[in-house]
C-alpha cells in the first residue's frame, strides 16, 4: 500500500485540522478538510532526522549554517531553474509572520497595498492590522477558470499603490501563473514601483503539466523589487514546526526586513527541529514530493468528475495547490446558510469562501491533501446533501 493511502488517526495530537473541530464548527461530526496541512506523513527522512536530533538531547540555541542554506539554495535551482545566493536569505517562523514584518519594513500607516481577490484571508488581516489602505484587484472568473484584470491592475497601481502581495501560486483559485502573467505584473510594478511582496509557499505543489516560475526570477530588476516568502511547510507537511524563510536580492531590503524581525524581537533564525526537517527536506524529499503530486492530482481529477457529474456545483479548474475552490452558486445560498449547509447537512469541514473575500461567498474550499478513502468519503457526504436539499 502506498503511503498516501494510509489513513492515520489525527485525534488527540493537538492538530487543529481535528481536534479543533467543536470550535470551528461547534460539532465534532464533520470530516475535515479545511485548514491547509496534509493527513499524510512527512518523509521518511525527515521523521528519521528528527528523532536523531531528538536522540541527542540537548535543545540549545540553534544557527542556521551554511550547510542548511545550502539545501535550500540547491532546492531552488533543481525545482524552480533559479540561481540564488545564500546571502539572500532570512528565516522566519513563517509566511505570514514574515508578510506582517514585510508590510511594516516596506510601507508606512495608510498606506494602500493591493491584493487580488479572492485570497487566503491573512493577507487582509496584514493590511488591517498595521492600518494600511486595502486595496484589490478582483480576479475576473470565466469559464471556470480566474485570471488577471490587468486594465484594473494597471488603474490601482497608478493610484498610489505602494506594495503588492501577490499569491503565486494563488489560494484559494488554484491558478499557477504563466510567465507572461507574471512578466506583465512585473513590468507594471517596475513602472508604478510597488514592491513585491510573493508569497509563494505553494510552489512545490504545482501538477506536473505546469510550471512554477518565482516572479524574482524572471530579471535582476524584477529581483531588486521583489522580497520572495518561502516554506517547506506545506510541501512537506511540516507547518507545525515552523520553517520558513525570506528570499531578496535588494541588499536595503533585506537590511531593512531583517531590522523589522530585530525590532520586534522575533529574530532571523529557526529553532533547532525546523531546522532539521528543513534541511533533510529539502535534501531527501524530492522523490516523496513527486510522489505526492501525483496523489493529489488524482484526487482533484476524482473530486471534479464526481461533484460534477452529480450536481450542478462547479469545481474551479486548477493547476496547483491541494485546495480545490467549488462553486456552490446552483445551491441559491447565502455565505451563513452554505456553511450551515456544509455542516450540518454534508456533515464536512470545509472553509468557506466568503472568509477570502466578498467573491468568495457562494464557494467553499476543500482540502484535498487526504487518502483517496477520505476524499471518496466527502464527495459522497457534498452529493448526498445536494441530493437531498
Ligand atoms: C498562501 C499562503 N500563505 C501562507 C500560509 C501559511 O504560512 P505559514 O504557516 O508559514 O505562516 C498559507 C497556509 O495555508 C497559505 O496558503
Amino acid at each position: 500500500m502506498s503511503i498516501f493511502e494510509e489513513v492515520h488517526d489525527r485525534l488527540n495530537t493537538r492538530s487543529v485540522k481535528w481536534d479543533m473541530r467543536k470550535v470551528i464548527f461547534q460539532t465534532e461530526d464533520v470530516l475535515p478538510m479545511w485548514v491547509a496541512d496534509m493527513d499524510f506523513k512527512a518523509p521518511k527522512e525527515v521523521n528519521e532526522a528528527l528523532i536523531k536530533r531528538a536522540e541527542h538531547g540537548i535543545y540549545g540555541y540553534t544557527v542556521v549554517d551554511n550547510e542548511v542554506k545550502d539545501t535550500i539554495v540547491n532546492w531552488m535551482k533543481s525545482r524552480h531553474d533559479w540561481k540564488i545566493n545564500r546571502d539572500w536569505l532570512s528565516f522566519s517562523k513563517g509566511v505570514v509572520t514574515s508578510l506582517h514584518m514585510a508590510i511594516q519594513a516596506f510601507t508606512e500607516p495608510k498606506d494602500k497595498v493591493l491584493i487580488q481577490t479572492p485570497v487566503y484571508s491573512p493577507f487582509y488581516k496584514v493590511i488591517d492590522a498595521h492600518d494600511r489602505e486595502l486595496v484589490k484587484n478582483p480576479l475576473i472568473k470565466k469559464d471556470n477558470y480566474y485570471t488577471i484584470d490587468f486594465e484594473d491592475f494597471e488603474k490601482k497601481l497608478k493610484s498610489g499603490v505602494k506594495a503588492f502581495i501577490l499569491c503565486s501560486p494563488h489560494n484559494p483559485v488554484g491558478r499557477v501563473w504563466k510567465n507572461d502573467e507574471l512578466k506583465e505584473m512585473a513590468r507594471l510594478c517596475l513602472k508604478y514601483d510597488v514592491i513585491i511582496l510573493s508569497d509563494e509557499i505553494h510552489a512545490d505543489l504545482v501538477f506536473p503539466s505546469e510550471k512554477h516560475i518565482p516572479i524574482a526570477s524572471l530579471s535582476e530588476d524584477i529581483a531588486e523589487q521583489t522580497v520572495t516568502c518561502m516554506a517547506p511547510s506545506k510541501t512537506f507537511n511540516l507547518a507545525g514546526l515552523e520553517a520558513s524563510y525570506v528570499i531578496t536580492s535588494n541588499k536595503e531590503k533585506q537590511k531593512k526586513l531583517i531590522a523589522e524581525f530585530n525590532k520586534q524581537g522575533h529574530g532571523n533564525g529557526l529553532n533547532t527541529m525546523a531546522n532539521t526537517a528543513l534541511e533533510s527536506a529539502y535534501k531527501y524529499g524530492a522523490p516523496w514530493l513527486d510522489e505526492l503530486i501525483a496523489v493529489l492530482e488524482d484526487n482533484k481529477n476524482y473530486v471534479t468528475e464526481k461533484i460534477e457529474s452529480h450536481t450542478d456545483l462547479k469545481v474551479i479548474r486548477s493547476e496547483g495547490t491541494y485546495l480545490v475552490w467549488i462553486d456552490c452558486s446552483s445551491l441559491g445560498l447565502g455565505a451563513k446558510e452554505l456553511k450551515q449547509f456544509m455542516v450540518q447537512e454534508a456533515k464536512i469541514g470545509l472553509n468557506a469562501g466568503i472568509d477570502y473575500g466578498e467573491e468568495g461567498e457562494q464557494f467553499m474550499r476543500m482540502n484535498i491533501a487526504c487518502p483517496k478513502a477520505t476524499v471518496e468519503e466527502g464527495v459522497n457526504r457534498i452529493i448526498h446533501a445536494v441530493k437531498n436539499k
